[in-house]
């Protein structure tokens, strides 16, 4: 996740959980700017916000340095989303009447995106008419409100108005920045790109394979919330990114790889792994001078690593995906290649005349023992998308639990 959250820290006793919330959005890959109020500048220091947040810390609307280095209204306008943990009453009162006497108030006032708050204050406080015709008036205003807790304030007093959690703030802003996240608690393994088997330190036995539609699919997979191994053999593409990437190189190294990464919830071979490799490897180039005919390379199997994934007796992937590269009779070679593998489902292509290899376009077949569908001209990114789409309806159709982090 490439996002990006202004966090404004209001003057609340809460207000160094905000220091968690920003670890933790960072954890998330998340980019945090930070604004302290004065009122917050009383229970956090900047140079704690800055040491978390990573980058500068705003408190001045007024301030030359502040403003020349970062106007208000490019920060109201840079990030995804505002969110203001902890939003004490009196930050509250100025939003829902639109004040701007600072910094923050007026970066909220200029913004054109999201807004997130996480009230904290005493249970009087919250529960009194003015604050809550105040939440009323932000929810009007399209501002989403993370409800406080009930439970020991820090006052001494118990009652509502405790700072909702730091899970429970995370997982909100995150959801509001990436959307639904079907596969949220999900692993998955993708393999990718070709394998380069060696012949001597010069010359290889590989194939036309770029990478494309793996890192599609392991990019898909991660955006909908899975947590992605990627194992590539050579590729010259930019890879995913929030993906953990094992690059390899010849067909044994990738097995290994893959097997290290297990358990995983879904497996998608997307490779093409060459089936064989030489015997024995020259160490030295081998020289055509010194060979008067061309050499003989005495070839072996590799291992099928999707073969291998789908017929694991413990550690089988639950859904297991293959692919098939064919030049002729493609349903009915991907069918056989279904049956044979022992894998769940298969995207067959037809890579004849210099199709698909390389391109950004695709056209396949998903094929599954029930169905068929025809996926005609499209990106290998749309491809991507739809079997995402496809492996989500599975595991919610079957019931299967999407966990979610645990909160508290
Ligand atoms: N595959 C694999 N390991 C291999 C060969 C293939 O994991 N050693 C996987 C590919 O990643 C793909 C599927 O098996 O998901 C089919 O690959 P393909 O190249 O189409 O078929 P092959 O198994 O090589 O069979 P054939 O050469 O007969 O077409």
């Amino acid at each position: 996740m490439s996002k990006s959250v202004l966090v404004i820290i209001t003057g609340s006793i809460a207000a160094y959980k905000s220091l968690d919330v920003i670890r933790q959005l960072r954890e998330h890959n998340v980019r945090v700017t930070a604004i302290l109020t004065k009122g917050g500048a009383e229970f956090v220091t900047p140079l704690s916000l800055a040491a978390l947040s990573g980058g500068p810390v705003y408190n001045d609307l007024f301030s030359l340095k502040d403003e020349s280095e970062m106007g208000h209204i490019r920060l109201s306008r840079e990030h995804d989303l505002i969110a203001v943990v902890p939003a004490s009453a009196d930050m509250i009162a100025k939003m829902a009447v639109g004040m701007a006497d600072d910094l923050a108030t007026a970066t909220l006032l200029a913004t054109d995106k999201p807004v997130i708050i996480a009230p904290a204050m005493n249970s009087r406080m919250w529960e009194h008419k003015a604050t809550q015709r105040n939440i009323a008036q932000l929810c009007k205003d399209n501002i989403r409100i993370i409800e406080p807790e009930a439970g020991d304030l820090a006052c001494g007093e118990v009652g509502s108005g405790r700072l909702a959690d730091v899970e429970t703030i995370v997982d909100r802003i995150v959801h509001a920045l990436v959307g639904d996240q079907p596969l949220r608690g999900f692993s998955a393994l993708v393999t990718s790109g070709p394998t380069f088997e060696p012949i001597d330190p010069v010359r290889f036995i590989g194939n036309r394979s770029s990478g494309k539609q793996g890192n599609a699919i392991a990019k898909a997979l991660e955006q909908a919330g899975a947590k992605v191994t990627l194992v590539t053999g050579p590729t010259a593409e930019t890879l995913p990114e929030n993906v953990k990437t094992i690059r390899v190189e010849i067909a044994q190294e990738m097995l290994t790889a893959c097997k290290a990464s297990l358990p995983a919830d879904i497996a998608v071979c997307c490779a093409a792994v060459s089936d064989w490799r030489i015997k024995s490897p020259c160490r030295e180039k081998l020289k055509k001078h010194t060979n008067t005919s061309a050499p003989e390379l005495d070839l072996v199997l590799n291992p099928d690593i999707l073969h291998t994934l789908s017929t694991l007796k413990n550690n089988r992937p639950k859904l297991v995906i293959g692919f098939a590269a064919e030049t002729e009779s493609v349903r009915k070679n991907a069918l056989q290649k279904l049956k044979s593998k022992g894998c769940d489902w298969i995207i067959a292509n037809d890579v004849s005349e210099g199709k698909i290899f390389g391109k950004d376009m695709t056209s396949a077949q998903f094929i599954t023992k029930q169905t068929n569908e025809a996926w005609n001209s499209i990106s290998k990114d749309e491809l991507a998308q739809r079997l995402v789409k496809k492996i989500t309806t599975h595991f919610t159709s079957q019931n299967v639990k999407i966990i979610t982090k645990k909160k508290g």
